[in-house]
């Protein structure tokens, strides 16, 4: 049986109905990943979890650690990685309490430790990345939104920006002009590591804000973490039915 494993952004720091088995406080050639790993069980099934920010939650979007937290959870003996994380709207119809499962990415990101062929040129492989996305994960991800009744998007393109800022008005009209229907800062370079190392990964997108110029209001935390508030449970109901198969 497949292990699978969930990464929690923004907002999901603890899985609650997570029984427990084990902790895992695991060190890596790329120093330690953000928190401990979970192991327990969850929608009737073993899973590893961990929190990307850390928990409590405390590293912004450019300080993770992704090659640690990629590497621990595959000698953790993950083989399929289940990614929320929390976005901006650009497209029309992500709107705040939306959920998109991205079908390709952007990234925009400058500066972060993205690869683990950085040292060794002999050992440099140039991985496909065409499609950064598994696609089985994905359609395991759109059904279970379907069951859940959440409002979905089953194809889009994420944008990753640097943050830990948000985008100006330009910036985002030239995302959109990209091509981009989201915008996070925490897309890459994991879903690239992964790929690395040979683990499927997909993400599950939550609308947390419209973009900026994609509303007239000031985007502020609180409205952020309001939305969060609000569609954690349909994560966690997605998740747990993509486990439950
Ligand atoms: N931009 C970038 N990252 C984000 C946003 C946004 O508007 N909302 C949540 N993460």
């Amino acid at each position: 049986m497949t292990v699978y494993a969930i990464i929690g952004g923004t907002g999901l720091t603890q899985l609650e109905g997570l029984n427990i088995h084990r902790s895992l406080a695991l060190d890596t050639p790329y120093g330690a990943p953000s928190a401990q790993i979970q192991v327990g069980e969850y929608g009737g099934r073993e899973v590893l979890f961990l929190a990307r920010h850390g928990h409590p939650h405390r590293l912004p979007p450019h300080q993770v650690n992704y090659r640690a937290n990629l590497w621990a959870l595959k000698q953790a003996g993950a083989e399929a990685i289940l990614a929320v994380n929390a976005v901006g709207g650009i497209h029309a119809s992500m709107g705040t309490g939306h959920f998109c499962v991205p079908h390709q990415l952007i990234d925009y990101t400058s500066g972060r430790q993205h690869t683990y062929f950085a040292d060794d040129l002999e050992q440099v492989t140039h991985i496909d990345f065409s499609y950064p996305y598994s696609e089985s994960l994905r359609e395991q991800l759109v059904a279970a939104l379907a069951a859940e009744g959440c409002a979905y998007s089953s194809h889009g393109v994420y944008a990753c920006t640097q943050g830990p800022r948000l985008e100006t008005v330009a910036e985002i009209a030239r995302l959109e002009r990209d091509g981009c229907d989201i915008v996070g800062m925490t897309g890459m370079p994991e879903a690239a590591l992964a790929r690395e190392l040979e683990l499927d990964y997909a993400c599950l997108a939550l609308v947390v804000n419209p973009a900026a110029g994609k509303s007239t209001a000031v985007i502020t935390m609180a409205e952020i973490e309001q939305a969060l508030h609000d569609g954690m449970g349909k994560v966690k109901s997605t998740l747990a039915r993509v486990l439950a198969g």
